[in-house]
């Protein structure tokens, strides 16, 4: 993995937003997943999301990225409605996450899976790319080579021709996150990210992922359980509790936070 050049924020103006929600609430039957949920995003902020089990940390990515739709309030992306989107006009306009599940194509390569996410964003298009039809032969080195620089750039440069199924739960994560990466985008979702890394592989995650917000431009919103990962960085945090928002503000706020800390910490 390559490491961090440097650990500043990218200074932006206050006013300027990326990601906005307004009141933004789901339900399923009569389980309130995301009840009522209004924040903003900065560019180039790393916006962390944590909270209990069940509090609707995921569904709240499933919303921003139109696998669900809210049952009420409104989302923005750059100053634009997207709750209405379908999920691949939502990654057109640069919105890439990681799932919590790791979705990869079990038996394809690592090089493969990569490459399928760039022919969104190639003129051959993702219909050819899934179909199996042939690319311009121009278009398709050029997929090649920047698949090899992201696999390259996740540590995994050498293993590309092995299938995805083969490799440990941390290196399917960077896999996912080379995919994503593979669109893009301008804003990356990051579910649960280090789940299954070892305490040494998740400080070189968190050095990866400032690395990659200042080389692409990212603005990264992170779900993640491990407290120190996500203290030490995250920008903003935003906890949820039963699909509430119940704090917003920088890590040492919200660790303090008497709310945050009975709900989330167990009141210890
Ligand atoms: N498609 C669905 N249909 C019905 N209920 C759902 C659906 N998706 C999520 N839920 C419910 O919504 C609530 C929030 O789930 P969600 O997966 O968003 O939680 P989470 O904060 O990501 O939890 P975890 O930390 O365990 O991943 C849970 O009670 C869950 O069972
Ligand atoms: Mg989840």
């Amino acid at each position: 993995m390559i490491q961090a050049q440097a650990t500043d924020a990218i200074a932006q103006p206050e006013s300027s937003v990326v990601l906005e929600a307004n009141g933004l609430t789901r339900r399923f039957g009569g389980l309130v997943a995301v009840n009522h949920v209004s924040f903003t995003v900065h560019p180039g902020e790393i916006f962390g999301l944590i909270g209990p089990n069940g509090a609707g940390k995921t569904t709240l990515f499933n919303l921003v990225t139109g696998l669900i739709q809210p049952s009420s309030g409104e989302l923005l992306h750059e100053g634009e409605e997207i709750s209405r989107l379908r999920p691949f006009q939502i990654a057109a306009r640069g919105i890439a996450r990681t799932f919590q599940n790791i979705r990869l194509f079990a038996d394809l390569t690592a090089l493969e899976n990569v490459m399928i996410a760039q022919h969104i964003h190639t003129r051959s298009g993702l219909f050819t790319g899934v179909m199996g039809l042939p690319p311009a032969p121009q278009e398709e080195r050029k997929t090649y080579e920047t698949a090899h620089e992201l696999l390259n750039l996740v540590g995994l440069g050498d293993r590309a021709t092995e299938k995805a199924k083969n490799f440990a739960y941390g290196d399917q994560r960077r896999l996912e996150i080379a995919r994503a990466l593979a669109l893009n985008p301008n804003v990356l979702l990051l579910d649960e990210p280090a789940a299954g890394m070892n305490p040494n592989e998740k400080q070189q995650l968190s050095d990866f992922i400032r690395a990659i917000r200042r080389q692409f431009n990212l603005t990264v919103l992170l779900i993640e359980h491990h407290v120190p990962l996500v203290m030490g960085l995250c920008d903003r945090i935003a906890v949820l509790d039963f699909g509430q928002l119940i704090a917003l503000g920088d890590p040492a706020e919200v660790r303090d936070n008497p709310a945050v800390i009975e709900a989330y910490l167990g009141g210890e």
